[in-house]
């Protein structure tokens, strides 16, 4: 990992290019990179995508997204004019191996332009069943051949599972070398996710106590209050087993319990990070019960708005059995975590859109205050909010102010919002930056993929051989089903929520 400079020259080609990840995402980012000036001094975005668009229509749509999802809103910025002069588009058919020659033209011209041999970027912001046509098709391209140049850029879900994941890797690395492919999980790219590592890295405070002898439990939430949002056809192929905890929470779960690395290199991190993937101990498809609960949203009431139940979205399946929830408990074998619960659950249609971690601290090992000050005694806690608020909470015990020696729980807060100015930028503006500079340390290398993978298969092997027989079996506007309060209350925990005002 590296302080970012501004990249070299680079051509950016993005398949699916009037699709809405790059209308809701890309297409943001980049814009807002420009304005930052951290774009390239030379530099040119082309979308491909089969619609016909000229490219004044193209750019027009690219603004409505811009207009609509940018996290600064709006013309106010007055640089658009500037901006779409390097943006195109590049109508395609993208099955069609012959069309692939029109690519290799346009490189060439840029060149010219350019007066260098710019970084070609590939993006594949397509649906996923038609990265590996698409890869097979461009491999051959000479350019693909320029191992230090061309990149190519891999949304998730990768694969369906670890036997198409690892056939996925397979086809890449033939046409690619490892270093050129960048598959992405945004959510390393959030500011406070890359914090942790500062958090626990940069400060002789934690590390000494980040282990099995102080920590009771790491919990981690990703909650989200929308449903299947049109995304139906999507999530019928994948459910939040497979949308958010193989890559994002796993992730985090690697943040939260990796060693040390020696260097912030990005092999060397992705090492550290794999070492924690092949130490969580694999759950058996007979054991599955026990460590993992699954849920499906039903119809009902969300802040005032009925909202319709899973099985009456659109493009899903009336009987469907994909997961909306999922909650699982992990443990990872290792000297440091043995024994140590590591409880996570992210699911649609919640009560709050937040994503927090929680470390909970063993209680103190002895307690001379007298017995009645001892009412709102808590064992210390750690919480890092992710979104929508960015700040780090440390709870511990204090005096209340008067003559009784009366204990309460008070918090330590480091606010994002309070501490800097501006706006942060957005996960997809870093890592975009990243690929344009050629830093893969936020990306997940082959091997990371496919770990995560194998952790868990066997509860998707659970729940596919089992239909679920109590869905949909969660409210909208809840915190999930009743059994993922079980999976944890069995062990004498509960999850931990941040009080409302945090929330507003
Ligand atoms: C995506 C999932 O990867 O992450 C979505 O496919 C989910 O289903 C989204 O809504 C959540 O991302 P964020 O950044 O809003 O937490």
């Amino acid at each position: 990992m590296q302080n970012h400079k501004r990249p070299p020259a680079s051509l950016l080609f993005i398949f699916g290019g009037s699709g809405d990840l790059n209308f809701r995402k890309l297409s943001p980012a980049l814009y807002n990179l420009f304005i930052d000036n951290w774009m390239p001094e030379k530099f040119g975005i082309v979308g491909i995508g089969r619609t016909e668009f000229s490219d004044d229509q193209y750019r027009q749509r690219l603004l409505e997204g811009i207009e609509q999802f940018s996290r600064r809103k709006g013309k106010a910025n007055g640089q658009w004019k500037d901006f779409s002069q390097h943006v195109s588009y590049l109508r395609m058919d993208a099955e069609n191996e012959s069309e692939y020659q029109k690519i290799a033209e346009l490189v060439k011209a840029k060149e010219q332009e350019f007066g260098e041999h710019p970084n070609v970027i590939f993006y594949m912001a397509v649906a996923p069943q038609l990265v590996p046509d698409i890869a097979k098709k461009l491999g051959p391209l000479n350019i693909c051949a320029d191992t230090k140049c061309t990149r190519i850029v891999v949304e998730k879900p990768f694969g369906h599972d670890l036997k198409s994941a690892h056939e996925l890797n397979k086809l890449l690395t033939g046409m690619f070398d490892e270093e050129q492919i960048y598959r992405i999980d945004h959510y390393l790219g959030k500011e406070t996710v890359q914090n942790i590592l500062a958090m626990r890295f940069a400060n002789a405070l934690f590390e000494p106590i980040w282990n099995r002898n102080y920590i009771d439990h790491v919990q981690i939430t990703a909650a989200e209050t929308v449903g299947a949002e049109g995304r139906g056809a999507y999530y019928e192929q994948s459910g939040a087993l497979r949308d958010m905890v193989q890559n994002h929470i796993l992730q985090l779960v690697c943040m939260m319990a990796m060693e040390a690395p020696v260097s912030f290199d990005a092999n060397e991190i992705r090492n550290k990070k794999v070492d924690v993937l092949n130490a969580i101990r694999k759950i058996t498809a007979e054991d599955a019960h026990a460590f993992a609960v699954r849920g499906q949203y039903d119809e009902g009431w969300m802040k005032g708005e009925k909202v319709p139940g899973y099985r009456a979205e659109k493009n899903v399946n009336p009987q469907s059995a994909i997961d909306t929830f999922a909650a699982v408990k992990f443990y990872i074998d290792n000297w440091r975590w043995q024994d140590v619960p590591f409880y996570v659950r992210t699911g649609k249609r919640l009560h709050e859109k937040t994503t927090i971690i929680t470390v909970q601290f063993r209680p103190a090992p002895n307690y001379a205050f007298p017995p009645e000050s001892a009412e709102t005694w808590r064992p210390n806690r750690l919480v890092i909010s992710i979104q929508p608020d960015m700040d780090i909470r440390l709870r511990f015990q204090a005096k209340r102010p008067g003559q009784f020696m009366t204990l309460n729980p008070v918090d330590m807060i480091f606010s994002y919002k309070d501490a800097y100015d501006g706006d942060e930028p957005e996960a997809y503006e870093t890592l975009l930056l990243d690929v344009m500079e050629g830093n893969a340390t936020l990306f997940m290398r082959s091997d990371q993929v496919e770990a995560a993978w194998k952790i868990i298969m066997p509860i998707l092997e659970a729940w596919e051989s089992r239909q679920p027989v109590d869905f949909p079996n969660y409210a909208p506007d809840s915190w999930g089903p009743e059994d993922a309060e079980a999976l944890i209350a069995r062990d004498g925990h509960n999850w931990i929520t941040l009080p409302a005002p945090h929330q507003e």
